[in-house]
Formats: structure tokens, C-alpha cells, sequence
């Protein structure tokens, strides 16, 4: 019933924007409508949403968006930002694969439409009756796990002086920890005065004994996220004498600041070993990578085959300055092939893109995970700082990687066809 008259909707509107738009321009034909976006009215909730984590005072955004007065000089921007879908920084492609994610603050089609005509109509105040309350933001010293069994801080504070280019790189710190242990929750996040100048943090634990140097992905910080709290019965392992690496980016501030970003631990109690096992790893590498000077679209793939069942939870593409985008896909066993998720790449932004329970890939073991990168070396992306230069493979972050992080926990056979079962039974019900 709701969806006949959606679609019917949507006629009428097809219909309408058909109409006004023949020989109409666009502004005109914004201003013809019968409601006119405002600020109070339709822009103040979407910043409130989407944006204000990051933009206010002491976030790490260059301004503040909280009120009418602080965002109206920034409106054309805005504009730009939102149009290109550069901002908020949010990379999934919305047309292929699943769109559920975990604290999606994307905007949808419509909200942006909403703010390219508010901005085309003269970005208005509107009513001030109707602005909503202010926001109310959470305190950023609280752990959103709850207290940690064990906190592991980078080795040193971190100083970033007042003015002092964009800083990336890797420290790493002992984790102390002398027995394996199951972990129920993690949380990173950068000391009281660090959180401004703290861009990202992505913690990983080594095991430097093993030879494959194995990571193990632990959590990410990013503003407007949360910390993991696995699900029961879910854990994921550190080993005795795991190193934790810490991925940071850090953002000079005109202030100089310090930080001291920690990852904080709930255990499982010793001895009780969760049923599903969390895993993260490296997929798809492909260390031969060939990335002429000056090419804007070059492409590579990478495999991964999955020994068990797995119940994928995110994925996040890495890629160094020269990376344009990224897609996972999956060749099943029977040789179907689905595309799971498309994610452009900014090499300012390191996303992890939390799939939702409902919609969590869920994919039979033998499966083969497909990734498939692309590298711009032309002149026209930002971060590239050489593009007569041919690129290829390495560890420097001026050398080229491929692969994407994607964490999963296994399933036995048969807690695997109850999932697919459950899984089905609802979408037989909507
Ligand atoms: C996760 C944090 C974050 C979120 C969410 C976010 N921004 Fe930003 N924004 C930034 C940062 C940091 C910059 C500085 C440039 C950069 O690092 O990309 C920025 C830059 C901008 C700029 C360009 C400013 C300039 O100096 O030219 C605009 C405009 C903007 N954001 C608008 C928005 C709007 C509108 C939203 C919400 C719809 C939003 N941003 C959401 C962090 C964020």
C-alpha cells in the first residue's frame, strides 16, 4: 500500500521537475517551489546530524557549524563540499553493493539537494521559532565501553607544533601483556588535549614472533564513532607480548598540542574462550603493483580465499596518496559473483565502514574475496606530489599498497545455515 503511493509520489515529482525544469533555470525553479528550505528549519538538523562532530569548537574541523551566524559565510562552500560529496567524509559508492553501515552520517540525495537550494536561494535564516535545541555532545573523556581492563598509550606524547604540516605515520608500544587473552571490547581514543589535532587512529596489534609479521586489526577512532563492544560469545584474540601499533594522523591546530592517544581493553575472564572468533586481515594484496607517471585510472586486483564461514562485519580500503578508489566483491563457490562495497578513497580519510547486523555479508567458506583498486598518478589528485614518476609497491607512504582491511568472525556449518535462514525469513517478511 505504502509503496504504491511512494511510487506514485514519485511520478508526480518526476513529473514536476520535468515540467518546471524546460527553459526554467535551476534557481528559478528552486524559488517556484512551494517550501523553501531554511536554516532553522531544514539545515540546522542536518549539520546537527551529519557535521557537527567535527565542526565546532576544539573538534578538528577548521569551523565551527553550530549556529546561523558561523555557517552562513561558509553556505557556497558548503554547496561544493556536499554536491562532490566530499563532505561529510564518507566514501561509499550508493549505487552498488550494501548500504547499511553502522554510523552512517551521509547524506542522503534529498539532504543534498535541500542544501544546494537553500544555498541557491540566498541561504535564508528562516523562522527562529523553528531552529531546534542545540545538540548536546557526548564527553570525551568517557570511555563508551565502560572502564578498560588495560590501556596501552603510544610510547611518547605526541607534540604538534602550532603550525607544522599534516603528520602520518606509525608508533608503536608494548602491549605488557604476558598471557594470551580474549578481548570483549576496544576502544582508541586520543588524550583530552589531543582529541583536536588527532585526525585518525587506527590500532592493530603485531606479533613480531610470528613470520608472517601478523597484524591483527583492532579498532578505529574516528570522530562521531564508537568504541566495539563484540557481540557475546565474540572476541577477538591478543597474544602475550602483542605489540600495538598505533596508525595516527595528526592535524596541526595554531595551538600547540599534545596528545597521547590510548587503546583501551575489556577481556573475556581468563579461560573462557569465546565461540566466534573475530578476525581481521590483510585481503587481496598485490605487491607488484605497476602505476605509470601521469595515468589517472590504473587498476589492479587481489584475492583472498576464506577457509571458513564467515559473517563479514567492515571493510576498509587501504591505499597510500596515490589510491582513487576501491571495490570488494565475492565469487562464491558456485560462481556467482556479488559486489559487496565500492568506496572511493581520499588518503586524508581512513573509514571503516561498519556493516549493519541485518545486512552483514554473509558468505560460504571456499568463497573467493575479490578486491580490485585504483591508483590515480596524475596531476589531478591532491596527494600526489610527483606525477612524472612511475609508482609501484612498498612500505614508505610514498610508495603504493593495495589491499583492503576486512574483519569477519567464522561460523561452523550449522550456525552459518541459521544465519542464512534467519537472514532469509526477513526478507520474506518485508
Ligand atoms: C569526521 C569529521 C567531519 C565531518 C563529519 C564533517 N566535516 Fe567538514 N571538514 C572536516 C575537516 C577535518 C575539514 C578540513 C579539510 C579536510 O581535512 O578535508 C573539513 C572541511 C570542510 C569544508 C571546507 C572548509 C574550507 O576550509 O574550505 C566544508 C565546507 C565542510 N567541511 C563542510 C562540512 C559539512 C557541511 C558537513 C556535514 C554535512 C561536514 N563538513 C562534515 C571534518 C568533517
Amino acid at each position: 500500500m505504502s509503496r504504491t503511493t511512494n511510487c506514485e509520489l514519485s511520478l508526480f515529482f518526476v513529473l514536476i521537475v520535468a515540467i518546471v525544469s524546460m527553459g526554467v533555470p535551476a534557481v528559478e525553479a528552486a524559488q517556484n517551489n512551494d517550501h523553501q528550505p531554511t536554516f532553522t528549519s531544514d539545515i540546522a538538523p542536518i549539520l546537527q546530524r551529519s557535521c557537527q562532530d567535527c565542526h565546532r569548537t576544539g573538534s578538528i574541523a577548521p569551523m565551527s557549524l553550530l549556529t546561523y551566524e558561523e555557517t552562513r559565510p561558509w553556505a557556497r562552500s558548503i554547496r561544493e563540499k556536499v554536491t562532490s560529496r566530499a563532505m561529510p567524509p564518507w566514501y561509499i559508492d550508493k549505487n552498488i553493493g550494501v548500504q547499511d553501515f553502522k554510523y552512517d552520517y551521509s547524506l542522503s540525495d534529498e539532504e543534498i539537494a535541500t542544501v544546494s537550494s537553500w544555498v541557491n536561494n540566498g541561504a535564508p535564516r528562516g523562522n527562529p521559532a523553528d531552529m531546534p535545541p542545540p545538540r548536546q555532545f557526548r564527553d570525551i573523556a568517557e570511555w563508551k565501553i565502560g572502564e578498560p581492563d588495560w590501556v596501552v598509550e603510544i610510547p611518547e606524547p605526541f607534540v604538534v607544533a602550532a603550525e607544522a604540516p599534516n603528520w602520518w605515520g606509525d608508533l608503536y608500544a608494548d602491549s605488557g601483556l604476558t598471557e594470551d587473552r580474549w578481548i570483549k571490547a576496544v576502544e582508541t581514543k586520543p588524550s583530552l588535549e589531543g582529541f583536536p589535532v588527532v585526525h585518525h587512529a587506527v590500532t592493530s596489534m603485531e606479533d613480531t614472533d610470528s613470520e608472517e609479521g601478523d597484524y591483527n586489526f583492532l579498532n578505529e577512532y574516528a570522530l562521531g564513532k564508537n568504541g566495539d563492544i563484540f557481540p557475546d560469545g565474540t572476541g577477538r584474540q591478543i597474544k602475550a607480548g602483542a605489540q600495538i601499533k598505533f596508525n595516527m594522523h595528526y592535524a596541526a591546530i595554531g595551538v600547540e598540542t599534545t596528545d597521547r592517544t590510548r587503546v583501551g581493553i575489556q577481556f573475556y575472564p581468563k579461560g573462557v574462550v569465546p565461540e566466534r572468533k573475530l578476525i581481521s586481515a590483510h585481503v587481496g594484496d598485490d605487491e607488484d603493483l605497476d602505476i605509470p607517471a601521469g595515468e589517472s585510472n590504473v587498476r589492479h586486483d587481489g584475492f583472498y580465499r576464506l577457509k571458513e564461514n564467515a559473517h563479514i562485519t567492515a571493510f576498509q580500503a587501504h591505499l597510500h596518496n596515490l589510491g582513487k578508489r576501491q571495490c570488494l566483491g565475492a565469487i562464491l563457490p558456485d560462481n556467482t559473483k556479488q559486489i559487496l562495497s565500492c568506496a572511493d578513497w581520499d588518503f586524508g580519510w581512513h573509514i571503516v565502514y561498519n556493516y549493519e547486523d541485518h545486512v552483514a555479508p554473509l558468505l560460504p567458506k571456499g568463497t573467493l574475496l575479490h578486491v580490485t583498486s585504483w591508483h590515480d598518478n596524475s596531476e589531478g589528485n591532491r596527494w600526489n606530489d610527483d606525477p612524472t614518476n612511475w609508482a609501484g609497491f612498498g612500505q614508505r607512504s610514498s610508495d603504493e599498497m593495495s589491499f583492503a582491511w576486512v574483519s569477519w568472525y567464522e561460523l561452523n556449518d550449522e550456525s552459518f545455515e541459521q544465519e542464512v535462514e534467519e537472514r532469509q525469513a526477513v526478507d520474506n517478511d518485508n
